[in-house]
């Protein structure tokens, strides 16, 4: 995007990297993870108003510590160093380092020094975040202590006329008392940004870029009706209209009526090219007497790849592919550690898009994180049933039915699931769980109804909160509402006696079952 200050984050592999860049653009300026041994040159080429190095579990003594290229100090770029980023300004320009045995970990109290530059406008003490152990015993030449804690007489460091700040602590984190503020300092009154990157501005730019970049070509864009897909295409189709063409494939193991509704929002109401490739057939046959979990996973990928080939090949002069890819996707495959900033699973993409459609790439969602995405759609009109949706996985109902998919089953599991999501919804808690759903066990239990004995299916009932799905906690559910979902699923659904609810966490379990 033209016009636009940039702060770059250089990544240390905090598992608070994500979260700074997030609140930088939650200021309004835009931000970019990169790597932490990005050469100078490149930072050049970048042009950023302003480089944070954000934290990292090393110490900076650490046989492999990485530290980032000495040429960057050169570039008179003001510059934010947070945690092990402040030690690595201290070792950098000549001060020490040193193990603590008073190791701080969590709240502290933070006394300012001195209010100016990134402390400006903030009271003489506040409550701040702290996960180190390692403090500054000496400071380098040329910098002086800003702030200190009770146990650390060095909290924050500052070299005024160079604009080199360093902090302790995580500003990043709510848990630290206007720790938004200290940012937005650095940014404002520090780096000198403006607070200009805005969602509609953001889309706007790239509206125009696609058109220009597609010109009078064709698009390709596979829809499954999830956040991503649906954002992407709903943006490819601002900038080039008819000329975008979706791909939804019905792999028959959907939710109840999914189909129908992805079909109603898109083509229906939004007037999408939607091709509807029915594939349930081709995806049932191939998991015949298919078990295993991993297998499930790739045949359905692999049938995928094939059926959204021969539906594209049918789209006269494709040249690009649309896709919803995210920032967090982009971050974790240039994470130079591989360390736990890189928190997305790429373990569930098995299969993919075929690699042999040589067409060339549009992923306008590549510069944003998820919460920027919805608020794209809502710019785009997009409803909040696509917007909220709670996550689906791509194997859909064939990971949530234990042991072998069949139509009858998945029959059963969509009348379960229907009723889950019912019920869920009427209680006004679909968006405040991360997922809801059922799961088909492979066994059969006693049961009574009326007078006879029944002999019939199991179904486990999954609800979970989550931020992002890598960790989670099941929902403890009023009693009211268990029984609500037993009763309808017992009562509604042929086929099924009796529901149990997941009660574990993850870890160590995960959130499906399979
Ligand atoms: P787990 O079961 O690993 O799930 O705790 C974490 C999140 O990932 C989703 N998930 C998948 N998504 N393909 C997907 O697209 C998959 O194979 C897959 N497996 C799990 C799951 O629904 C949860 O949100």
């Amino acid at each position: 995007m033209k016009n636009k200050d940039i702060i770059l984050i250089l990544d240390f592999g905090s598992q608070y990297t994500q979260l700074i860049a997030r609140r930088v653009r939650e200021s309004k300026v835009f931000s970019k993870i990169v790597p932490y041994n990005i050469s100078a040159e490149e930072i050049v080429k970048i042009n950023p108003k302003g480089i944070i190095l954000s934290g990292g579990p090393a110490s900076v003594y650490d046989e492999d510590a990485p530290l980032p290229r000495k040429e960057i100090f050169k570039l008179n770029k003001p510059i934010l160093g947070v945690c092990y980023g402040m030690q690595i300004l201290t070792h950098m320009f000549g001060g020490k380092v040193k193990e603590t045995t008073d190791r701080e970990y969590g709240r502290a109290e933070l006394f300012i020094d001195n209010n100016k530059g990134i402390f400006e406008s903030l009271p003489g003490n506040l409550t701040c975040w702290m996960s180190h152990g390692d403090e500054v015993k000496k400071l380098p030449v040329g910098f002086t202590s800003i702030a200190h804690t009770l146990n650390n007489p060095v909290a924050a460091i500052a070299n005024r006329p160079k604009k080199i700040y360093g902090v302790q602590f995580h500003p990043e984190v709510v848990h630290t008392q206007r720790g938004a503020q200290i940012l937005t300092n650095f940014l404002f009154q520090v780096c000198g940004c403006l607070p200009r990157w805005t969602m509609d501005k953001f889309l706007n730019e790239s509206v125009k870029e696609i058109r220009e970049t597609v010109g009078d070509k064709t698009v390709v864009c596979g829809l499954s009706g999830g956040v991503d897909s649906s954002v992407a295409a709903m943006m490819i189709h601002q900038a080039i209209g008819k000329r975008l063409y979706c791909i939804f494939v019905d792999n028959g193991l959907l939710r109840k009526n999914e189909a129908l509704a992805v079909e109603r929002t898109f083509k229906g109401h939004f007037k999408l090219n939607l091709i509807c490739a029915q594939a349930q057939n081709r995806f049932l046959q191939r998991l015949k007497n298919i078990t295993d979990p991993e297998q499930k996973r790739r045949i359905i990928g692999d049938e995928f790849a094939k059926v959204f080939e021969e539906a594209s090949k049918k789209i006269k002069g494709a040249a690009f592919l649309g896709q919803g890819t995210l920032y967090p996707d982009v971050i974790e495959s240039i994470s130079p550690l591989g360390g736990p900033s890189a928190t997305i699973k790429t373990h569930h993409n098995v299969g993919g898009l075929p690699k042999n459609l040589k067409l060339k790439l549009i992923e306008p969602l590549r510069d944003l994180f998820k919460d920027e995405v919805r608020a794209i759609g809502k710019h785009l009109g997009l409803p909040d049933t696509v917007l909220k949706r709670q996550p689906f996985p791509g194997p859909g109902l064939a990971i949530r039915i234990i042991g072998e998919v069949n139509e009858e089953r998945l029959n059963i599991l969509r009348e379960a699931d229907e009723r889950v999501l019912e019920e869920i919804k009427k209680a006004g808690l679909y968006n405040d769980i991360w997922q809801s759903f059922a799961i088909l066990l492979p066994i059969k239990t006693v049961g009574v109804m009326g007078d006879k004995r029944t002999y019939e299916n199991a179904v486990a009932l999954r609800c979970v909160t989550s931020s992002d799905g890598m960790t989670a906690d099941w929902v403890k559910l009023p009693y009211e509402i268990l029984t609500k979902i037993s009763n309808r699923i017992i009562n509604e659904v042929a086929g099924v006696n009796r529901v149990v609810y997941d009660i574990s966490s993850k870890p160590p379990s995960t959130i499906e079952w399979e």
